[in-house]
């Protein structure tokens, strides 16, 4: 029988390159309350059935195993997370685990108006909300579906519920949302919110991404420099975040850039994933996937074995995802099969 690893750190989650990995992000279901084109099909979808899906109890005990290996943040996403039932339970669950320092959330926010409070309570730390625009038609083309006014409600319900940490995911789409960019920043400010610019990555379900859609973070922040003034960089306090974070010289406001097209941070990544079927990833882009639900399904297989899954998956990390370069392979799943 394997001997759990101790928590010396060398045993650590350190990859070939010397990352040390921290972070899980953990999809709870690969569902959808809209189809954003930049993620989902438009549809019939194949969802997972419900016995694919990690229960919340093979989902803690995971996280129980990842945390004894240094894994201490945590990431709720889907498909969107909020259309799993009763997802504050899990999270009240995750939150109580020790060596779980941040349980964040990521949420289209069609449903937050409903749960805030009730993930409040639960002790969410953190929650990301996608706004990519302010203009229902825009949000109706990229999303498939009506909600703006959904999404605008959540954000509001998200502060009164008590959430300071709220930051705004605005995905950037050449040709489509560059009359968003000065509104969305005009609305995070307002309400003291940060927003963050993501470029728009390969991982659409039907593979019709073309970089030039993508519209960079740098197009981006000449037209945020144009309307509000020069940006300074924030010095960063995390290194393995994957945004650029910036501040005025006179005015509040922070703004971030996700670039992960035109200026890949993979030399920092701290992250492993776990698929709503129980698969770690140990990249967005990975090819490979590590299967837990099979051994958390085998009454014979204990913890050291399901921590050697994470410990192999970390060891294979190759360095960096290489949408550059022409031999870039796509995943076989979209976003929404893995989780943002
Ligand atoms: N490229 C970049 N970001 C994406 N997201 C979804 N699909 C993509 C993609 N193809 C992001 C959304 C959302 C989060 C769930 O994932 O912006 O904020
Ligand atoms: Fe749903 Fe998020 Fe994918 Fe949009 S990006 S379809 S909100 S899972």
């Amino acid at each position: 029988m394997l001997e759990f690893p101790s928590s010396h750190p060398t045993d650590r989650l350190y990859d070939g390159f010397g990352r040390l990995h921290r972070s899980l992000r953990i999809s709870v279901t690969d569902r959808c309350n809209i189809r954003c084109f930049y993620c989902m099909p438009p549809g019939p979808l194949n969802f997972l059935p419900r016995n694919e899906i990690l229960t919340y109890e093979e989902i803690v005990r995971v996280v129980r195993v990842a945390t004894r290996l240094g894994i201490h943040k945590l990431r709720i996403t889907g498909g969107e997370p909020l259309v799993r039932s009763e997802v504050w339970q899990l999270i009240d669950r995750l939150v109580g685990i020790e060596g779980v320092e941040e349980v964040a959330l990521t949420t289209n926010g069609m449903l937050l108006a409903e749960q805030a409070s009730q993930l409040r309570q639960a002790g969410l730390g953190r929650i990301n909300i996608s706004l990519d625009t302010l203009r229902e038609e825009v949000f109706e083309s990229i999303s498939r579906r009506k909600g703006l006014d959904r999404v605008l409600e959540g954000i509001a319900a998200a502060q009164d519920a008590g959430f300071t940490k709220i930051r705004l995911n605005a995905l950037s789409i050449r040709g489509l949302t560059e009359d968003d960019i000065v509104p969305l920043a005009a609305y995070a400010f307002e309400r003291g919110m940060e927003l963050r610019f993501i470029e728009f990555m390969p991982l659409d379900a039907e593979a019709k991404w073309d970089s030039a859609q993508v519209l960079s973070g740098s197009a981006v922040r000449a037209v945020i420099e144009e309307a509000y003034g020069p940006l300074l960089p924030v010095s960063r306090q995390d290194a393995s975040q994957p945004a650029v974070d910036y501040r005025f010289a006179d005015r509040p406001g922070r703004i971030g850039f996700i670039n992960p097209v035109s200026e890949p941070f993979c030399n920092h990544c701290d992250r492993l994933r776990l698929t709503a079927e129980g698969q770690i990833r140990n990249c967005l882009f990975s090819t490979q996937e590590w299967d837990v639900r099979s051994l958390l399904r085998d009454r014979t297989v204990n913890d050291a074995e399901l921590a050697k899954q994470f410990v192999t998956a970390v060891a294979e990390k190759k360095a960096g995802h290489g949408i550059e370069s022409p031999e870039f392979l796509r995943p076989e799943r979209a976003m929404y099969q893995i989780g943002g």
